[in-house]
């Protein structure tokens, strides 16, 4: 490690971990001075009481709550707007998102539009030439958040981007600000209980591969690396865990504070092209993003092991693996061997083609990807030199 390089690091805001932290939120709400807070979730949640101790913690600070139930799984740009004039009609001036990254993600977009002019569209990137651009700049926040997480998956808790489906395109743009980043992040383990098993896995190898494509990508970013390292580590130990016993405190805590990390680390160091697939498949699948995610990690990190062996050496260890003495190159292949057991062992190791993908959505897929694969390419162990390369990953999944 050569520390005369230079290095960026935005840190997190404020976080606030542990069992039953989210009891605290009515005090936090108040020290940011807000009067009427809305809490932002999904009706799921709501039915089933998650936010129930939320709304109690913020009444008994004697602040005014307004809920908003109504966030899709996949927030569209209608059901964005719809918050948004929910939020101003009853006054509200701070947002209190509860669930998983479409919460927080919905939380980030109504922000968005309530501090800046137009349109959402206009603040989503697009891609010109190498680069992503989107024609407006953010300039405001028009809400603190409060982001209180109930899956350990996408880090949005900690992250400053939003994904935001539009229909009319069939595609999910991404806008993303400093700005837009929760002011606070309320983790409680507590809240992650309710998650079914095959929500606990999808989110976890999410989670996981964040981590995993932060460590790849290059540049120097130590501190990027070294919660990226302790991500992989603590999610190889407790994903399992919390997959067989979904009551298991212990992992569950576990797994939240890795995926808290995992969302600082690749807010810093950026991911590789695991993303760039299961971006491109979600908006063609509607398959869940992690179960993606975890379909398509294995065949990304075979493609990418030539240009990485040193590193997926080390990923070895902190897998779990017993790497001493070994050859780097027979150590990255341990590492290659534990990614695919720990799938295996969460049942995502089904063939794409299970989920009825047809061929003819696979060369979509491929052209896609490739059509936006510069960016990450250039900092990935292994980038793309055509449409052929990007199918080839994508029919090792099939
Ligand atoms: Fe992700």
């Amino acid at each position: 490690m050569d520390w005369t390089n230079m290095f960026q690091f935005r840190a997190p805001a404020r976080i606030v971990f542990g069992p039953d932290s989210s009891e605290k939120v009515g005090e936090i709400a108040r020290e940011l001075g807000s009067k009427a807070p809305l809490v932002m979730t999904d009706p799921s949640l709501h039915r089933i009481g998650v936010t129930a101790g939320v709304e109690k913690s913020l009444r008994e600070a004697g602040l005014r709550v307004e809920v908003f139930a109504e966030v899709m799984t996949e927030p569209t740009l209608t059901s964005v707007e719809s918050a948004v004039a929910f939020f101003r009609e009853r006054g509200c001036d701070l947002i209190v998102a509860i669930g998983g990254g479409s919460s927080i993600d919905s939380a980030k977009a109504v922000s968005l539009l309530l501090g800046n002019e137009g349109k959402l569209s206009e603040y989503q990137q697009r891609r010109v030439g190498a680069e992503w651009r989107a024609e407006r700049k953010v300039q405001r926040r028009g809400a603190e958040i409060i982001a209180i997480p109930t899956t350990a998956g996408t880090g949005s808790e900690v992250t400053s981007g939003c994904g935001v489906f539009d229909p009319a395109t069939g595609i999910k743009g991404w806008a993303g600000d400093p700005l837009l980043r929760p002011s606070v992040a309320v983790c409680d383990p507590v809240l992650t209980l309710s998650m079914p098993p095959r929500v606990t896995a999808d989110t976890g190898m999410d989670a996981l591969s964040q981590s995993i494509e932060c460590y790849l990508n290059g540049g120097f970013k130590p501190f990027a690396d070294a919660l990226a390292l302790t991500a992989i580590e603590v999610i190889a130990q407790n994903l399992p865990r919390a997959f067989a016993n979904g009551n298991d405190l212990a992992a569950r805590s576990a797994m939240l504070g890795a995926a808290t990390m995992a969302g600082v680390a690749f807010s810093n160091g950026g991911l590789i092209h695991v993303h760039t697939y299961a971006e491109v498949l979600g908006d063609l699948t509607h398959l869940p993003h992690g179960r993606l995610i975890g379909l398509m990690l294995p065949h990304v990190l075979e493609w990418s092991r030539i240009g990485c062996v040193e590193k997926l050496a080390t990923l070895a260890r902190a897998l779990g693996e017993k790497v001493d003495g070994l050859s780097a190159a027979d150590a990255a292949e341990r590492a290659l061997g534990a990614v695919r057991r720990l799938a295996a062992d969460l049942e995502i190791d089904e063939p794409l083609r299970s989920h009825r993908v047809s061929e003819e959505t696979l060369r979509v897929a491929a052209e896609r990807v490739y059509s936006q694969h510069a960016a990450r390419s250039a900092t990935s162990p292994r980038g793309f030199r055509s449409v052929d390369e990007v199918l080839e990953v994508l029919q090792k999944a099939y």
